[in-house]
């Protein structure tokens, strides 16, 4: 049972006990103006990354803008391209409606259209795959991006936001849809700290040897 919330509102049980807060922050598609919703840049910190950051792709999904934040943060910090995923039927904006949305298409196992496509994929060979924890899962249109390519070979690296359940059983639901990739460890960050996350995200990538230092 949900009640219908709108922005400052606030949800009942579990996950669903959150203030409904979006933040604003630049889509990728928007930062500097691709219109394929790809952007490409060197990391901020020159040579700082433990690849070459012209095969590092960040992927994300976001809803309501925390995801995108620690998508900025890997970008900003390893540098190559940055693409947002989105469903060509943008999901609803109030949150009850948008859970119940989501909860319908997993269970259906639905893998909305998208509304862009990374025509390079092949030239990526790490790709981040960014998202909120969506009824313990990845949301169905990033079910959609990694069935869209072939990811044989590649080091898929996930990372979600989320508010109480952590990564869930993303990186399972993903290795299945990859099983031929490489999968990392994850990280998970609450939605509420996602602007102060940086260090923490920069000890990660450390860790799983995709940032030097
Ligand atoms: C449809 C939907 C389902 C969600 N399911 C969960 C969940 O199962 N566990 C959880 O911890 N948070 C859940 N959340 C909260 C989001 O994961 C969290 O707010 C996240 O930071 C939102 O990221 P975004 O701003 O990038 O969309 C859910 C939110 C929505 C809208």
């Amino acid at each position: 049972m949900y009640t219908k919330a709108t922005s400052g509102d606030i949800q009942i049980t579990g996950w669903r006990m959150i203030i409904v807060k979006r933040v604003s922050t630049p889509s990728a598609s928007t930062v500097k103006g691709g219109k394929t919703g790809l952007t490409e840049s060197k990391a901020e910190g020159g040579s700082s990354s433990g690849v070459n950051s012209n095969q590092v792709l960040v992927a994300y999904f976001s809803h309501s803008g925390n995801t995108r934040v620690i998508a900025n943060q890997i970008h900003e910090s390893i540098g190559g391209g940055i693409f947002e995923i989105m469903a060509v039927d943008p999901y609803p904006g109030d949150y009850g409606d948008v859970v119940e949305q989501a909860r319908k298409e997993l269970q259906a196992g639905y893998k909305p259209e998208l509304k862009a496509k990374v025509e390079n994929m092949g030239s990526y060979d790490v790709v981040f795959v960014g998202y909120p924890n969506w009824w313990g899962t990845i949301p169905r249109p990033v079910a959609s991006f990694l069935s869209s390519y072939d990811l044989t070979g590649k080091t898929v690296v996930p990372f979600c936001t989320h508010e109480g359940s952590g990564l869930g059983r993303s990186v399972t639901d993903i290795k299945g849809l990859c099983p031929q990739s490489v999968i990392p460890e994850g990280i998970a960050v609450r939605g509420r700290n996602v602007k102060t996350a940086k260090n923490e995200v920069s000890a990660w990538l450390r860790k799983i040897g995709l940032r030097g230092e």
